[in-house]
């Protein structure tokens, strides 16, 4: 790679001697400046020549060596700019550009130990990204990190919509959102979308490639400014990453937009992870899938053995039927292995991965399916006990082969995992990386619960299909606040869903029934909207296994389930039509290697009427909307469930008037005429 010649030695003779060097995006648009200060090394970040991330620390915190943060000299300088397409093998966009300028910072200590690293910087129209490098070398081998001192200065106290990382009830990313300034942030997990206060620009804090080191949250400063530092979860021992050099760190992501309709799909973190290694993925394939579930969410159904026991022969029998005869590739049936009796976190070592319980054949179940065309999901609930589930993961993953299954839903319910260890520490980032390497080994595609964050995995593992990691559906089934309020999904698919898919659990029918029967006060947990909304989810919430939820019997009769077996899982490309985070969203998407394009506009508790011009169909096509509506009068609150189906020509110019209840929502499937 050339040096760089135009590195900027501004050395004054009296004082420190100061360096700096700059890189542009592509368009010249996001400019990146890294700089050493009095010694430090510091990045900057400003759009069309205005700050937005302003001199913000760099380096790390050891035990038992001093930090690498001072006296340090920038020795070198590289760029290079890469321009390249790929095709994701499924995904929102078929087609990605990665187009970038990079800047390499040789950084070293002016003296002993003289450590050294490099900072890689990559500069994009959509955003930028920057990782620490740190080669092996004599004055760093083994190392413990306290703390990586990574800084975001924010210019402007714009408002930022997040959940944070410290609930009384650790280790979860399933909580509702809140929004306010980011002077009022105290510890905060990413994505952090923000919008400045100007409303003319969007920035989103993250990260990408999480490998071997730990998940980063955001320590806010508690009305004292608008630096959020980033904080590392730590193992159980307090230490945030253990490791030899050379390491590299993950990539801090800031995505930009102009508009709020700019920031989806996010694209950022898969250009910031390395390629596919797969060698064949012709054996992964998005699905919709329904499942032995929601009976346990709302109390019919058990987990455990017993007289409700939901995982029988007979009952997946039923689903796999149903499955069959309205085109759905998966069936997930939860229960169906020994270990569900009594307490599952205390009891999380006795979860068998092979062992099914008495009145469910796996086998047979595998090959009746088989033959109607349909696949099992295989469940593997671990509750957090890693040991027991890493030790079966081979002998597992072997039968689930012989059987013909490819697809399994992982699950890590408990605050601290059987080790002691954060969900979020380092050790629990490597096992999640074990299970996605060994099923990609063995041809499993895998969705999982209590998750990891997404940090654009699928890039390299496509078998690394679908997580949830924020509430979904099943809150409206169950929790103690009334469930997720009317204005949740839109929040979710500015935050949540810019890390990449989410395993919602969209297509709740019978929205009133919960697991105390029908609600009947507001803190009474129930789906909190109207029907049509929960049709336009599966266009909204982006999953390549996306779950038709409700028991089978709840869509027998129901004209509108026809969207659902209608709707694609896969996308060529993703438009978002308007939008406002916290109030409504209007997506529109084109099905994979299809001409349809489907819609879907979702709102919080207010009604409101959108004018949605049809300008990403072709011209001069003819096309028919099939359009799945609020029905009149309906609402979430008490007149959910009336659903308006009708249908219309349309091309390129309609502009089709989309009327959305309070916490209503439309989904609208336009396919080609004749
Ligand atoms: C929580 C998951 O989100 C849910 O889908 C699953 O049914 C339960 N854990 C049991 O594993």
């Amino acid at each position: 790679m050339p040096r760089f010649p135009g590195l900027l030695l501004l050395g004054l003779a009296a004082g420190p001697l100061h360096a700096q060097a700059r890189v542009a995006s592509p368009d010249g648009r996001n400019q990146v400046t890294v700089e050493l200060r009095e010694g430090r090394l510091y990045y900057s970040l400003a759009r069309d020549g205005r700050a937005l991330v302003l001199p913000s620390l760099l380096g790390f915190a050891f035990k038992g060596a001093p930090p690498l943060r001072d006296g340090l000299r920038i020795s070198d300088t590289t760029r290079r700019s890469h321009d390249e397409w790929w095709t994701q093998p499924w995904g929102e966009v078929a087609r990605v550009r990665d187009h970038h300028n990079e800047l390499a910072v040789g950084v070293e200590e002016t003296s002993a130990p003289n450590r050294r690293f490099t900072l890689r910087v990559r500069a994009f129209d959509d955003g930028i990204g920057f990782r620490y490098e740190v080669p092996a070398q004599p004055g760093l081998g083994g190392f413990e990190i306290t703390d990586e001192l990574t800084e975001f200065a924010l210019d402007d106290n714009a408002r930022a919509w997040w959940i944070a990382s410290n609930w009384p009830r650790k280790d979860r990313s399933e909580e509702l959102y809140s929004s306010g300034p980011v002077s009022t942030l105290d510890s905060v997990q990413t994505p952090l979308t923000m919008e400045l206060r100007d409303g003319r620009t969007f920035m989103v804090i993250h990260e990408a490639s999480l490998v071997d080191y730990a998940r980063m949250f955001l320590a806010g400063p508690r009305m004292e400014g608008r630096t959020l530092r980033s904080a590392l979860q730590p193992m159980a021992d307090g230490i945030k990453v253990r490791g030899t050099t050379p390491f590299v760190t993950p990539w801090r992501t800031i995505q930009l937009a102009d508009r709020v309709t700019g920031l989806a799909p996010s694209l950022l973190g898969l250009k910031l992870n390395p390629p596919n290694v797969l060698a064949k993925t012709d054996w992964i394939h998005p699905m919709k899938y329904v499942g032995i579930w929601w009976g346990m969410h709302i109390g019919t159904m058990t987990w455990a053995s017993g007289p409700k026991h939901g995982a029988t022969t007979t009952n997946a029998k039923r689903y796999i039927d149903f499955a069959a005869a309205n085109g759905f590739g998966g069936v997930l049936v939860e229960g169906w292995n020994v270990g569900w009796d009594g307490d599952w976190i205390a009891n999380r070592n006795a979860f068998s991965f092979t062992k099914a319980y008495p009145d469910y054949d796996l086998a047979a179940l595998a090959a009746y399916a088989k033959q109607k065309g349909v696949r099992l999901i295989v469940h593997n609930e671990t509750s957090g006990g890693i040991e027991n589930y890493e030790r079966q993961l081979d002998s597992a993953f072997a039968l689930y082969r012989s059987l013909g299954l490819d697809a399994i839903k992982t699950g890590y319910v408990t605050d601290l995992t059987s080790n002691g260890d954060s969900h979020y520490s380092q050790v629990m980032v490597n096992h999640y990386r074990k299970v996605i390497e060994a099923a990609a080994r063995d041809g499993i595609m895998v969705d999982v619960h209590e998750p990891m964050h997404d940090t654009g995995e699928r890039r390299t593992y496509p078998n690394m299909m679908s997580r949830e990691g924020a509430r979904g559906q099943e809150y409206n089934a169950w929790s103690g606040d009334g469930g997720n309020p009317p204005e949740h999904e839109t929040i979710l698919f500015f935050t949540r869903l810019l890390a990449g898919p989410m395993d919602f659990t969209p297509g709740i029918f019978d929205i009133l029934r919960t697991h105390t029967g029908p609600a009947r006060r507001n803190d009474e947990p129930r789906v909190r909207t109207t029907l049509a909304k929960q049709l336009a989810l599966y266009v909204v919430l982006y999953s390549p296994l996306q779950m038709a939820a409700d028991l089978p019997e709840n869509y027998e009769g129901q004209p509108a389930f026809q969207f659902i077996r209608d709707v694609a899982v896969d996308w060529d490309t993703t438009r978002v039509l308007d939008a406002r985070i916290g109030d409504y969203v209007v997506v529109a998407r084109r099905e994979r290697g299809g001409r349809s394009w489907f819609v879907g506009a979702v709102t919080d508790e207010q009604g409101r009427t959108l004018d949605v011009p049809l300008t990403f169909l072709p011209a001069g096509r003819r096309y028919v909307a099939e359009i799945y509506a609020d029905g009149p009068k309906a609402n979430w609150l008490d007149n959910p469930l009336p659903v308006t189906i009708t249908r219309r020509p349309v091309t390129s110019a309609t502009v089709l008037r989309v009327i959305l209840a309070p916490g209503g929502g439309q989904a609208i499937r336009i396919r080609p005429a004749g």
